[in-house]
């Protein structure tokens, strides 16, 4: 087979997965998979910067694989596991809290939104996360990193680190992985509010598909959907001062593969009555088809665990002669 190179990519195992991260990320993960080698890790080790239920975070390791399984992520064809089996990645990590500064830490965004108010109070390991992260895409000398645009900035300390480390030890060791960022177009945003991304931390859930939600569930949600009174406009540029209308045409469009005019073409001139049966139905099209999956998957956890452990195999016979080439340029080990 031929690659055009190596991706490396990771989510966290926390809370249900919706349909912005199933659009914005892992339809994208699922068709890399013809030209690339794809590494897809589950980031438990990232999840535990923030205080987690064990029993939840076992249900979710399981929960978001069976779910990236059946999204279409074809462990056979990629390589996929949960960060923790794979001791190189936080040994990694150790390795470049040596090499990063403090100063580079300190601009990151992420840290300061999430640890909020009372940073004394944040974990280390929340602050030290981007070091993880670079870890994770450089023990496989990953050349290609798919993120959202709020990852953009981790994706570049990454870099920071790699030619670190290169010039510091004056090898040509890590690659500069290239981070191919989602674009805002390809954002989905809230049911509720059109202004406003879709997500998992939304106290509300009518704003939000899960990928587990019934398909009475998609109906009532598309149905209560807020939206404007106006009629669809008959093309694209009509959409521009009407994010809800804007946000469920993109959502169709995104679903179906078709394009918004193409959409319009057809939906302009006509009420939401009608447009809503019509993009309900293509949810639960798409979605219901995966919840199936996911439940046959989750009746049998003990396969989840198989292929988790046999994806961490295939995985640690990248990672362990990598960590040996790092040991040995850094003097912990001879050459
Ligand atoms: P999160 O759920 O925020 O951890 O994000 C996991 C992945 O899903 C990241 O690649 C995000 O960029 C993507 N994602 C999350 N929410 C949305 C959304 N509303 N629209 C598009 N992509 C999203
Ligand atoms: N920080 C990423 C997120 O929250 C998840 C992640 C961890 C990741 N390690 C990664 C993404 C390496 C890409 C590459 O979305």
């Amino acid at each position: 087979m031929t690659s055009a190179g190596r991706i490396f990519s990771g989510v966290q195992p926390t809370g249900n997965l919706h349909l912005g991260n199933y659009l914005g990320a892992i339809k994208n993960w699922v068709e890399l998979q013809t030209d690339f080698d794809c590494i897809y890790c589950v980031v438990d080790l990232h999840a535990i910067t923030v205080p987690q239920e064990p029993v939840n975070l076992r249900r979710s390791i399981r929960e978001v694989t069976a779910c990236l399984i059946a999204s279409g992520i074809d462990p056979s064809r990629s390589v996929l596991f949960n960060q923790s089996r794979v001791p190189q990645h936080a040994e990694l990590a150790w390795v470049f809290n040596c090499v990063a500064r403090l100063g580079w830490l300190n601009r990151m965004t992420q840290f300061k939104e999430k640890a909020g108010m009372n940073k004394e109070n944040a974990t280390v390991g929340l602050y030290a996360y981007p070091t993880l992260m670079a870890a994770d895409i450089l023990c496989y000398k990953a050349t290609h990193v798919p993120v959202g645009e709020d990852q953009k900035q981790h994706l570049e300390l990454t870099r920071d680190i790699a030619l670190a480390f290169n010039s510091m030890f004056d090898v040509d060791f890590f690659p500069q992985p290239e981070p191919q960022i989602q674009k805002t177009a390809s954002r989905v945003m809230s049911l509720r509010d059109g202004t406003s991304k879709m997500s998992k931390s939304d106290t509300s859930d009518a704003t939000r598909i899960n990928l587990t939600d019934s398909v009475d569930d998609i109906a009532q949600k598309i149905k209560r959907a807020k939206t404007d009174p106006e009629a669809l406009p008959s093309e694209a540029e009509g959409l521009a001062d009407r994010p809800e209308a804007r946000n469920l045409v993109r959502i169709f469009s995104g679903l179906s593969g078709r394009t918004e005019s193409h959409i319009l073409a057809e939906f302009g001139g006509q009420g939401f009555g009608v447009f809503k049966p019509a993009l309900a139905e293509l949810v639960v099209d798409v979605i219901s088809p995966i919840s199936q999956k996911m439940n046959q998957l989750l009746a049998e956890p003990d396969e989840i665990d198989k292929l988790l452990a046999s994806g961490a195999e295939q995985a640690y016979a990248i990672t362990g002669p990598v960590l040996e080439d790092v040991k040995k340029i850094i003097g912990l080990t001879p050459p």
